[in-house]
This record gives structure tokens, sequence and C-alpha cells, in this order.
């Protein structure tokens, strides 16, 4: 069995080929970076100005506060906005079938706010401001039956059958999220994300870091054992075609070969 990956093949099989380069392009530090000490507000406008051709229609489903298009012009993209605080949950959504060029969601993404009480929610009491942006209060109970972390990683798959739904074909999906300790474990959220949505037909095409410039505070800090997160992640899936599917990762099969032993390679 021939475990090479794909572009690894491709390589060694050209490698007897006579090269000739084209020095096409110009040289320009003028280009998307992947990596941003910014608000949402500020990386958001660079991420669609990337992937998300102008005249597109967009439909974000957790609209909140509209913080990602602040910065972005109402007549770039045919916008189409909802969210649980406007009537609509991301689980039955009014679009027709194959209609958006893009799906942009960001759901409550840290175990906190997943809780079955308000009164158990992260960001009680005098944090509210941050529960009423991030969270919808506790009706999470209804659409989410499992607990800490894996309510979050529930939320995120529970939007699958309306974002294959919805989406064009070549449709890009643009998620945000963040990792988190969770029971005193790491949880990579976006790692964990991104190996489930290649799953279900989507390659990650980007990522972008966004990094706070305020420092995260701590309220009651014993003994610290993990780096404090002051990061968060978008990350654009682009839908695959299954006529033409990218196949950039064929890792887990290699994995799961070579870890059964079926290739002898194993132990
Ligand atoms: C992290 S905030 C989104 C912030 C938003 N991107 C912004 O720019 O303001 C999460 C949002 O998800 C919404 N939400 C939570 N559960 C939902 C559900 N089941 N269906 C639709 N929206 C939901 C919340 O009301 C909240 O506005």
């Amino acid at each position: 069995m021939d475990h090479r990956l794909p572009l690894l093949t491709k390589e060694l099989d050209d490698a007897s080929q006579p090269r000739r380069r084209k020095a096409n392009g110009v040289a320009t530090t003028n280009v998307t970076l992947s990596a941003h000490l910014n608000d949402n507000s500020e990386v958001f406008p660079q991420l669609l100005a990337l992937h998300v051709k102008k005249g597109s229609t967009v439909a974000d489903l957790t609209y909140g506060k509209g913080v990602f298009w602040r910065n972005i012009p109402s007549t770039d993209y045919k916008l189409l906005a909802s969210d649980l605080k406007m009537g609509q949950a991301w689980t039955s959504l009014p679009h027709d079938s194959s209609s958006i060029d893009a799906v942009v969601f960001d759901p409550p993404y840290m175990e906190g706010l997943y809780r079955k009480t308000k009164a158990s929610l992260a960001g009680s009491g005098s944090h509210s401001a941050f529960q009423d942006a991030y969270s919808d209060g506790c009706v999470q109970k209804e659409s989410v039956q499992r607990k800490y972390h894996d309510a979050v990683l529930e939320a995120y798959l529970s939007v699958m059958p309306e974002v294959r739904r919805i989406l064009r074909p070549d449709g890009k999906f643009i998620v945000k999220c963040q990792d988190e300790v969770s029971a005193n474990r790491q949880k990579l959220t976006h790692v964990e994300l991104i190996w489930a949505f290649e799953h279900l037909g989507f390659y990650c095409k980007d990522l972008f870091v966004v990094v706070r410039r305020n420092a995260p505070v701590i309220s009651r800090l014993l003994k610290q054992e993990h780096a404090r997160k002051n990061h968060s992640y978008f990350l654009v899936f682009q839908r695959q075609d299954h006529r033409r599917r990218i196949d950039y990762s064929n890792f887990a099969s290699w994995l799961r070969d070579h870890f059964s032993g079926n290739d002898g390679l194993a132990k």
C-alpha cells in the first residue's frame, strides 16, 4: 500500500522532469496575513476580501450585535442576518436550498455558555454584558444535550444539516471558534472542528488567528497549568464538490491503517 501523501507523490514523480520557472507576479508586502493583533471587526473584512467575492449572498447565522460587519459597506454583500435573538434558530433557516455563497457561524464558543440554568452561565452577575453578547441565556438546553466541552462541539455540529442544505456546492463556510481548557483538560476546538468538518466534506482552506489586545483577567487563580488563551480563530472552509474532492489530507486513513497494523509498520 502506498502511503505517500498525494502532494508528495506528485513531487517525487515530477522530480525527474526538467523544470522551467517563470518569474511572474510582483514583490510586495501588501498581502493578507494570517495572524492579527486586532478586533474581529478589523479582521473579518480582510477575510471576506480574500475569500468571498463582492456581491455574494452571505448568511450570518449568529449575527448578534453585528460586530463582524461594522467595517463592511452594506452595498458590498447581500447580507442575510439571523440569530436566536431575532427569533431564528440556526437549526431551521428560511433560506432556499443551495442559495447561499457563504455562511458565517459564530456560536457561543465556550462550555460556560452552555449551562443548564441562567445563574450558572459564564458571565453571570456583573459580567452580564458578556453573556448578552456571546450567549442567548440558557435556551441552549433545548438544542444541546451534552455537557461541558462536548456541548460546544454539539452546537457546532448541530448547524451542519442546514449549512449543507443552504450552501452552494463550492460555497464558503466561515467559522469562528476559540480553544478552551475544560475540566483541566486542553481542548483544541479548532483542531476538532477541522477534522469534523473535513469528514463532512469541507476543506479547511484558511485559518486566521485573532489575538486580543487587552489582557484577560483571571478572578481566582490558584496555580496556572495552561497558557491562558488570548487568541481565537476564523476558519474558512470550502465545501467540496464530491466530483472534484480535494484530497489534501489522507492522513486519517493513513493513521488508521498504520495503527491497526494493516501495513506492518505499527507498534
Ligand atoms: C458569539 S455571539 C455572536 C457574535 C456576533 N458574531 C457579533 O458580531 O456580534 C453568539 C450568538 O449566537 C446566538 N445563538 C445562540 N444560540 C443560537 C441558536 N440556537 N440559533 C441561532 N443563534 C444562536 C446568540 O444569540 C449570540 O448572538
